[in-house]
């Protein structure tokens, strides 16, 4: 009986496959994190504006082609299994890595730069520490952010208020900027494996890559863009 892995050629293309379904929906999730970073940028003009901007423009999107909050259910659902589909390619490939690698029933091989002979690079230790990081925080920001559940310093029906008196709290604010670095260390080697998979990578080393500097950029960007909200609140009293 064939079984799927019966040819290395089949275990080859699926691993692309994998590596292609990363980096696809990678992206898709980079460009929400754009629209929801420009998003936020909305608080600077006040509580109104902000508060108008969450539960009206964002949960009337599309009306009357689709019903209130159509659009944004549609979004979520890519969202989500745009992460499921990246978080199991992770997984499958970090395993498949592995084996390969001969940490599975054998020893791993040595280095000089691993004497222990575990092949830890700076990106795969920040893409896996990092990506479990990113996991958290995504669970705890959104138990803040969409039911009230989680409120530090206080809840409140206007989600300004409740963005004010979580980033009033100093802690909170450390949690955050801990998120973000992981959303930018993500980031920054995510977006340039991305394009390189998709064959967007042409130079000969990742130093020579202008996508080397277009990913840094883009990294710095976000999570820069991300802080304002909370360092205005906590260092310079915003909406207080
Ligand atoms: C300081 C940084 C951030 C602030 C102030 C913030 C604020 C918010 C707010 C107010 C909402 C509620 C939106 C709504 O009413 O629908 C929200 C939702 C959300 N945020 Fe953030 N956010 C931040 C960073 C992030 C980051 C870094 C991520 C991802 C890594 C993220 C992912 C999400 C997701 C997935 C939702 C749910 C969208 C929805 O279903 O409506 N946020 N955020």
């Amino acid at each position: 009986m064939a079984t799927l892995q019966s040819s290395p050629r089949t275990a080859r293309s699926s691993t692309v496959a994998l590596k292609y379904s990363m980096a696809v929906s990678g992206l898709i999730m980079l460009g929400y994190l754009l629209v929801h970073m420009y998003g936020n940028l909305k608080f600077f003009q006040g509580q109104e504006k902000f508060d108008s901007y969450l539960d009206g423009t964002l949960r009337e999107m599309f009306t009357p082609y689709l019903p209130e909050e159509g659009a944004l259910w549609i979004l979520r659902v890519v969202l989500l299994v745009a992460l499921v589909v990246h978080v199991y390619a992770a997984i499958t490939l970090w395993r498949r890595n592995k084996v390969a690698s001969g940490a599975v029933g054998m020893t791993r091989y040595h280095t000089k730069q691993n004497p222990r002979g575990n092949q830890r690079s700076y990106a795969s230790f920040t893409m896996r520490w990092g990506g479990i990081i990113l996991l958290l925080f995504i669970i705890g920001h959104l138990a803040q952010m969409l039911p009230n559940w989680l409120a530090p310093g206080g809840g409140s029906d206007s989600k300004y208020e409740r963005v004010v008196n979580g980033f009033e709290l100093w802690w909170v604010v450390l949690l955050y900027t801990i998120g973000l670095l992981a959303v930018g260390f993500h980031l920054w080697h995510g977006f340039w494996s991305a394009l390189t998979t998709l064959g967007q990578n042409r130079s000969a080393t990742r130093q020579q890559s202008s996508l080397t500097l277009i990913a840094a950029g883009l990294a710095v960007l976000i999570t820069a863009g991300f802080l304002t909200v909370p360092f205005a609140v906590l260092f310079f009293g915003a909406g207080s």
